[in-house]
């Protein structure tokens, strides 16, 4: 080989390596940091509290089921009193990551979302007040705030708080995609790599980017044929009003996308492969073979990460005082 071709050869080689360590247009998620444990382990115990909904039987676990990649698994959830929901639950894990919280991004950020629930009628059916007066009336849960915030007056403020530093740690790092992002070649099969390269190439990316492959923007459900919708959500218009934000939906997480079925905001499409065909059609114009599809699909597959690992909380016990659930409403 003559020198110079060598060089060249040399340059592509090592240009060629640093793209594949900075130039994914995905990149591995981070592990979460504690800060504050005390403060997260009083968020584990709301988010897994009956005792926050009027039922006292609803929990944040309900409908986010952290054995089930943090989704419910049913087309829309269902709240108090049996009631069905408008909507499909998106998975709490690496919900830190979204640029903002809810289907439509009406809340900004966990901590502001984390209240929402508590006292939506068709949720947990509670209200602020009385939940705080629940908590208070517990000892063991006041202890607990002493501990996390330094005094025993319990408010909604720091209520949700706990709950959103809990959300924080519920980040799935070290799949076999990140593993594969970081060097580890063999972590993936050709057929996923073949995938992953469908899912560059399609345009998939194009939306579905970042360490949570998703839930960094606002798009159109349909961008290039309509989607008929089952449920009557008009996404990001309900926000802002502009007509421009027409059934714009927050770009999902595809993180752990095989465990949080049915997919999209009406929960219509039950399996992956018809969500991919469906994506495909529907925003890029483009038929997928079957055998691209399988690909695709493989490739998403090695997207579940880490679940969230952790001893269950005791909760603390009621006490006398406190005012007891009341699970069926009189009509
Ligand atoms: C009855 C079922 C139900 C309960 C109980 C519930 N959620 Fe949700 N959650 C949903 C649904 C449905 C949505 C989507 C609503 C929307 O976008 O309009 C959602 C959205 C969210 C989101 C936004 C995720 C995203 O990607 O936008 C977070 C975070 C969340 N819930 C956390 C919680 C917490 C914390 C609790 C307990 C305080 C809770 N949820 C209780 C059903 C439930
Ligand atoms: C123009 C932006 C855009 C492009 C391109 C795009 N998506 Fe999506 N994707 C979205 C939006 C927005 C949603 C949620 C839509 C809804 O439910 O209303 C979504 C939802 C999904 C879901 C369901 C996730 C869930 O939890 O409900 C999957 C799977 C998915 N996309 C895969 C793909 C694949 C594969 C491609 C390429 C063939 C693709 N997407 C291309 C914006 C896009």
């Amino acid at each position: 080989m003559k020198k110079q071709t060598l060089l060249a050869c040399l340059i592509a080689t090592s240009t060629s390596l640093a793209l594949a360590a900075t130039g994914e247009p995905i990149q591995p998620i981070p592990p979460a940091k504690i800060t504050n444990p005390a403060l997260v382990e009083l968020g584990k115990k709301l988010y897994f509290d009956p005792r926050l909904s009027k039922s006292g039987f609803i929990s944040c676990n309900s409908c986010h089921n952290l054995s089930m990649g943090g989704t419910d698994n049913i087309k829309t959830s269902i709240g108090h009193n049996w009631q069905e929901g408008p909507i499909n639950a998106p998975t709490v894990l690496n919900s830190s990551l979204n640029l903002a919280q809810f289907w439509d991004g009406r809340a900004a950020d966990l901590k502001a979302q984390a209240g929402g629930p508590i006292a939506n009628p068709g949720e947990m059916a509670f209200t602020h007040p009385l939940a705080v007066e629940v908590l208070q009336s517990i000892p063991g849960y006041v202890a607990d705030f002493k501990k996390a915030f330094g005094t025993e007056k319990v408010t909604i403020d720091e209520v949700t708080k706990a709950i959103a530093a809990f959300e924080e740690t519920l980040v799935t790092p070290n799949s076999r995609f990140d593993k594969w992002l970081k060097g580890d070649k063999k972590a993936l099969s050709a057929n996923e790599v073949a995938g992953y390269k469908l899912f560059k190439e399609t345009g998939c990316v194009a939306c579905h980017n970042g360490p949570a492959v998703g839930g960094n923007s606002f798009q159109k459900m349909g961008q290039v044929e309509a989607y008929k919708a089952s449920s009557p959500a008009e996404g990001r218009f309900a926000v802002t009003g502009k007509d421009a934000d027409r059934f714009n939906f927050k770009v999902p997480t595809l993180r752990n996308v095989e465990m949080t079925y049915p997919y999209f905001h009406d929960g219509a499409a039950n399996t992956l492969p018809e969500a991919v065909d469906t994506m495909a059609r529907i925003q890029l114009g483009k038929k997928f073979t079957p055998d691209e599809n399988a690909k695709v699909v493989a490739f998403l597959k090695t997207l579940t990460g880490e679940q969230p690992s952790f001893r269950l909380p005791a909760l603390p016990p009621s006490a006398d005082a406190t005012p007891r659930p009341k699970p069926f409403e009189k009509k």
